[in-house]
């Protein structure tokens, strides 16, 4: 894999991180090669701990199992900040063959959290070592970012209360935004991740004979195609949502039997509350339209997810004025539209005001992508990464 580079990954690191560098690619390379699954980071977690404890950091162990919380005061200010990072991993059998691939079978970070909790410690390192700043920070390194929603549980296991932030700040990195370059949204960033299965029941039947059954097959089918509509005609055209069927199945078991049973799943996403209401609302009325037009019995079950990741104004406007100063107007990418994908930090910014910016990561060629088996975290952008945790926390407490 390739990545373009910029001046800036280099000449905007701050040369104290630059000057070691090689051990901070050291340690990413050690996290990545030491895959965790979600609420399992016990390895990564200790690392992460000694590696705090060794920069004086206080630091708190064992909220959602894993998670590891480390408090810096400098200066005696009442303000204070969360800097998150992600540790988790995927299960996904790494196909790369670089020295520091997965040791771990069917387990990868394909997703750069080995990326993100180096950055956020070398910014801790830093600060420790410099306390050029007036307030409180708060490492917070969490568990169970893919699916699960450490965040969540961390926060409903009383992060906020323990840890009292004002202020929450996220960052992740990005396939083909050029390395040496950021992404910052006012507002959505990205989408809610709800789930729903659906089953219908109907009576089974000789095919040769379906008027003595009730098809739950041809009601699917008919299901699959009427869901479409609810983006399309339910929805103000301005608001964006997408409805995804991604498992269909019915089987009789032979090819002259109609089965009694029919089910589909999938996912709906979406930037605002409101449109999520919305199209549960719509589904039910679809759901028990295709029930009373075929005689079979349809059951939704509509599952809330991750919410929306919305940042907020002036926490967005703080950050992009950060980041113009550390990379300069070349740096900041405006073109970036919102993702439809889900991101944990949403349960953080929900309860704070806060922010979460995308860090280029390269214009790789082919399978470079985020959950993809080639993926690798940009050693490059690793000091540029730390040296944004930095000048934030100094400018934001200042
Ligand atoms: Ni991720």
């Amino acid at each position: 894999m390739s990545h373009q580079h910029t001046a800036n990954t280099t000449l905007a690191v701050i040369p104290a991180i630059g000057a070691r560098l090689p051990e901070l690619v050291a340690l990413r390379h050690d996290l990545h090669a030491h895959p965790e699954l979600a609420f399992a980071e016990t390895r990564t977690a200790d690392r992460v701990a000694a590696f705090l404890e060794a920069q004086g950091i206080e630091t708190h162990r064992g909220l959602a199992e894993t998670g590891v919380v480390g408090v810096l005061r400098s200066g005696g200010g009442e303000r204070s900040i969360g800097l998150r990072a992600d540790m988790d991993a995927l299960p996904i059998q790494e196909q790369n063959l670089f020295p520091h691939r997965s040791r771990h079978e069917g387990r990868m970070h394909a997703c750069g959290h080995d990326g993100h909790t180096a950055m956020l410690l070398a910014a801790a390192q830093y600060l420790a070592a410099t306390g050029n700043f007036n307030g409180t920070v708060y490492f917070i390194f969490q568990p169970a970012e893919e699916t699960v929603g450490g965040a969540r549980v961390m926060i409903e296991e009383g992060l906020l209360e323990r840890f009292p932030m004002h202020r929450v700040f996220g960052m992740h990195n990005w396939p083909g935004l050029p390395a040496g370059q950021f992404a910052v949204h006012a507002g959505p960033v990205m989408a809610s991740a709800d789930t729903f299965d659906i089953t219908l029941r109907g009576h089974g039947a000789h095919a040769a004979m379906p008027h003595q059954g009730r098809d739950p097959v041809v009601a699917a089918a008919q299901l699959v195609s009427a869901l479409q509509g609810i983006v399309s005609r339910a929805l103000d055209p301005l608001d964006s949502a997408v409805l995804s069927i991604t498992r269909l199945h019915a089987d009789g078991g032979a090819y002259n039997v109609i089965p009694e049973q029919a089910t589909l799943s999938g996912t709906v996403r979406a930037f605002r509350p409101e449109v999520q209401d919305s199209i549960e609302a719509a589904m039910e009325r679809i759901c028990n339209g295709v029930a009373s037009a075929h005689g079979v019995q349809i059951g939704l079950d509509y599952q809330r997810g991750y919410p929306p990741t919305v940042n907020t104004a002036a926490e967005a406007e703080a950050c992009r004025r950060v980041l113009l100063d550390l990379v300069g107007e070349s740096g900041v990418n405006d073109g970036m539209r919102p993702s439809m994908g889900a991101e944990d930090f949403a349960y953080l910014v929900r309860e704070r005001p806060g922010c979460y910016v995308w860090i280029g990561n390269g214009s790789g060629e082919g399978g470079c992508m985020l959950h993809n088996p080639h993926y690798d975290f940009n050693d490059q952008v690793l000091g540029l990464g730390a040296s944004y945790w930095v000048k934030l926390a100094e400018t934001l407490l200042s």
